[in-house]
């Protein structure tokens, strides 16, 4: 299985999925910070995590390979794109053909997530908005989590 978290960070979701996917399968970790990837890389040797590799992409551009991607995971990442059109048809384009990408962003619905800055907080609305005519469908909408929206989205059939 080839698994990528998108804007990884400091690679804290990655390093979990490497222990999921197992040897036989691998994780890349995708920011646009060298920075980033440089203690994503430092974290995961320390960890003895052997299973994930670092990718640098562009602002519009996560340079993955195309139809390769099992699942992708953007934690508190897609409302930071400055480029959200063009990296949702690169995203599109590196999924396998049952690949899910699952998006998680805290709401702003409400007050669970009020601890967190409104600019940094999206609706379910804004997401189906702008995830749906980007050639996308929901697959399942995950509400079981206290402060965040958790989406599944696949291509559109
Ligand atoms: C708030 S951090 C979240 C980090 C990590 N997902 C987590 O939850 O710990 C957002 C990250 O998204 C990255 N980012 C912003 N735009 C990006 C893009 N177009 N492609 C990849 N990463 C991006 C930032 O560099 C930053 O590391």
């Amino acid at each position: 299985m080839l698994v990528v978290d998108i804007g990884c960070g400091s690679g804290y979701y990655a390093r979990r999925m490497a222990a999921v996917v197992g040897s036989e399968g691998s994780v890349l970790c995708n920011d646009i910070q060298p920075q980033m990837l440089r203690i994503a890389e430092e974290l995961a040797r320390r960890e003895g995590v052997t299973n994930v590799s670092t990718v640098l992409g562009t602002e519009d551009d996560p340079k993955l390979p195309e139809g390769e991607v099992d699942l992708m995971l953007l934690v508190d990442v897609y409302h930071e794109f400055s480029e959200p059109e063009a990296m949702l048809e690169a995203m599109r384009e590196a999924l396998s053909p049952d690949g899910v990408i699952a998006l998680a962003e805290f709401r702003l619905e409400g007050r669970t997530a009020a601890h967190i800055k409104i600019d940094h907080r999206m609706s379910i609305d804004q997401v189906m908005k702008e995830w749906i005519p980007a050639g996308y469908e929901l697959v399942e909408r995950i509400d079981s989590l206290p402060t965040q929206h958790l989406f599944l989205f696949r291509t559109a059939r």
